[in-house]
């Protein structure tokens, strides 16, 4: 199955999906500084840099991003840390083929890149991570899979964040998993 990761952040769910030995064919960011696309560079993983610096409008890049995509024959899109919404006609592109991992049980603290922050400020005594189906309603996709972590008194963002992407990365690719069992192979449907 052949995969496209975006990212946006330090890339850890990117590198454990190769690591994996799950098939990634594409590498897109609207971030080329960040940690998942050197990570992409350094593996010859064809890396698409669509720096929003770059467009006139955040449809101008999605749509450069989408047609980047396409012509890449992939069977499912991932969003792995990737920090901006995507416009409508992106998410139509990929309709049930782009899963997106986020670091809460959904559906609380959605739709915020501080999901993290937001849980501990609230005092929750448990959270964790959901990976979805996109929708163009943000965080707010059929979840595919759940796991649970204890929030700790001593807890910072950081080691939270630290215990939650342990599960990350142990869900992601079950769900990846999953998902190869459901949907066919997909050289023209994503056209
Ligand atoms: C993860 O916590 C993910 O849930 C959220 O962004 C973070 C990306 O981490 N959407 P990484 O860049 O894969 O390390």
């Amino acid at each position: 199955m052949r995969l496209g990761v975006l990212v946006s952040g330090k890339g850890s769910n990117l590198r454990n999906l190769v690591e994996r030995g799950f098939e990634v064919a594409a590498v897109a960011t609207n971030k080329p500084s960040c940690g998942g696309a050197a990570f992409a560079r350094e593996r010859g993983i064809p890396l698409g840099e669509f720096s929003q610096k770059t467009f006139a409008s955040l449809e101008a890049r999605d749509a450069a991003m989408r047609d980047w995509l396409l012509e890449r024959a992939l069977d499912l899109v991932i969003n792995a840390g990737y920090d901006r919404i995507l416009t409508g006609g992106f998410i139509a592109a990929f309709e049930d083929r782009m899963i997106n991992i986020h670091p809460s049980l959904l559906p609380a603290f959605a739709g915020g890149m501080d999901s993290v922050a937001q849980a501990l400020a609230r005092g929750v005594k448990l959270s964790g991570c959901t990976v979805h189906i996109v929708t163009e309603e943000v965080d707010a996709g059929p979840i595919l899979l759940q796991a649970a972590v204890p929030v700790l008194p001593d807890d910072t963002v950081e080691t939270l964040h630290a215990r939650i992407q342990v599960e990350e990365h142990r869900i992601l690719p079950e769900a990846i998993e999953m998902l190869k069992n459901r949907i066919a192979p997909a050289r023209a449907p994503l056209r």
